[in-house]
């Protein structure tokens, strides 16, 4: 009898699979992404989404309503890879869908059209606590003591914020670039305690080594290949459905970095149609930044599809090495999708073709445009997160979103996370340069410098207390 729950190569051709203990980041095989596998029929599954509605009334103290009091756990029918005696949970996923017509009115949309899904009220202040309650509950049934992320900021600060908050603690290493990072975020992996390494280099780099230091030194990552991120960030969809009453919305727009977000969302309707739980999937737009635009370069300029699995990894090999033969480095003011070599690239085409999707590209000065209107019509967010307001705008105009349209934007980071770029946006101050860093290193007694460390997997090794092994 083969187990309830695996995980399974995503590549049709070699289809392995493995226990969900097995510690993996990719095919030992094919070296191709993995999924969480369901045996549905052997699991207990609702018969509809209406089940979940009394947990609302349930949440609170004890096992049980701890996990009703999570806007991940709530639904825990629909990702049961880890018993309630594991979770690691600080109440993430309470999040808010609001309907925003004064905004829809000026995107040209009807009344009662545009909701925006507010991800930045997380703990952390960013979606990524959806995925991190997943993960560190994996970590923590397997007894891991070390977890790590590469990060262009709310990685890092959803990872140090979960890993002290695990029972028992566990130690949160972060990577993060040279000058890429928001102050709000990096703040936040300082005060949560993370051991924070600053490689020279991009988000790119640093997941490279990330990926290289946690293999060599079985540190357990919590980057988005971690397939239980994307276990947890499925929920996200979940919540949307039960604010509109369980109806499907006709689009879902979210912003493309490393393209976790998009595939849980892809994941999460495929796995709602197969159990019967939804009549249709909303349509899927990706948002890039022009600046960190390989999505939509590939999907929407050269036409790589899914292909149920047997894409034009060819097209994918020959684009990166153009950027490698460039030395193209991404830009944009979005640095939250600062990102040219997004690891989940294979699991968003299938995300598209699960839910008919498109990508968009739009420049900083559309971002930073349409980031203040959902400031001054709504909550606020970060940049990376008002690339999806300004892709609804651009599929308006271009006609293919309708004023009629039901459409649901993904704000995936709080305002706060990122105050430089707003002062810099209404006032022209760049407050980077109106307060550099100070050069004399920080005297509090429980100050948490990061460590400026070279690219280089040796230094990285020892500024971990180790030695590389052989
Ligand atoms: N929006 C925000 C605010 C983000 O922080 C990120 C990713 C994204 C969108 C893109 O999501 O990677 O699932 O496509 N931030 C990562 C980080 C890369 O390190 O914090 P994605």
């Amino acid at each position: 009898m083969t187990d309830k729950v695996h995980q399974v190569c995503i590549n049709p051709d070699c289809g392995a699979t493995y226990g969900i203990d097995e510690i993996l980041f990719s095919c030992t095989r094919c070296r191709s992404l993995l999924d969480i596998a369901y045996d549905w029929d052997r699991l207990a599954v609702p018969h509809s989404l209406n089940f979940f509605e009394h947990r609302w009334g349930t949440k609170g103290l004890g096992a049980q309503g701890r996990l009703d009091f999570s806007g991940v756990w709530r639904f825990r029918e629909l990702m049961p890879f880890v018993g309630p005696e594991s979770v690691v949970t600080i109440g993430e996923g309470r999040t808010l869908l609001e309907q925003n017509d004064t905004l829809g009115r000026e995107l040209g949309m009807k009344p009662e059209r545009l909701f925006l899904q507010y991800e930045g009220l997380n703990p952390s202040g960013s979606f990524k606590d959806n995925g991190m309650t997943a993960a560190f509950s994996l970590a923590r049934k397997l007894g891991r003591k070390r977890v790590a992320c590469a990060s262009t900021g709310n990685t890092s600060a959803s990872v140090a914020m979960y890993a002290h908050k695990s029972d028992p603690p566990m130690q949160g290493i972060v990577f993060i670039g040279t000058g890429k990072i928001a102050y709000g975020k990096l703040s936040q992996a300082l005060d949560y305690g993370a051991l924070t390494l600053q490689i020279q280099g991009d988000f790119d780099a640093c997941l490279r080594r990330v990926m290289q230091v946690s293999d060599k030194l079985g540190i357990y990552l919590m980057n988005s290949v971690n397939p239980y991120r994307l276990e947890g960030q499925k929920a996200i969809m979940y919540r949307v459905l039960q604010a509109r009453d369980w109806e499907v919305p006709d689009w879902i727009i979210v912003p493309g970095g490393n393209l976790g977000n998009c595939s849980a969302f892809g994941k999460a309707f495929a796995e709602l149609r197969a159990l019967g739980l939804v009549d249709r999937i909303p349509r899927l737009a990706i948002i890039n930044a022009t600046g960190a635009n390989t999505l939509y370069q590939l999907v929407e300029q050269q036409k790589v599809v899914w292909n149920g699995g047997r894409y034009d990894r060819d097209k994918v090999t020959a684009f990166y090495a153009d950027l490698d033969a460039r030395n193209y480095l991404p830009h944009t003011i979005a640095s939250a999708i600062e990102i040219s070599r997004p690891v989940n690239l294979p699991k968003s085409l299938r995300a598209v073709e699960i839910m008919n999707g498109l990508i968009r590209e739009v420049s900083d000065e559309v971002i930073l445009e349409h980031k203040a209107l959902v400031g001054r019509y709504g909550f606020g967010c970060e940049p990376a997160s008002a690339a999806t307001v300004a892709g609804l705008r651009l599929l308006r105009e271009q006609q293919v979103i309708s004023p009629d349209d039901r459409v649901v934007c993904i704000l995936t980071g709080h305002e706060l996370k990122d105050p430089d770029a707003t002062v810099k946006y209404h006032t022209g101050i760049d407050m980077k340069s109106v307060t550099p860093p100070p050069a004399v290193p920080p005297t509090g007694r429980a100050a948490n410098p990061p460590i400026q460390v070279a690219d280089d997997l040796e230094a990285i090794c020892a500024a971990l207390g180790e030695t590389l092994p052989e």
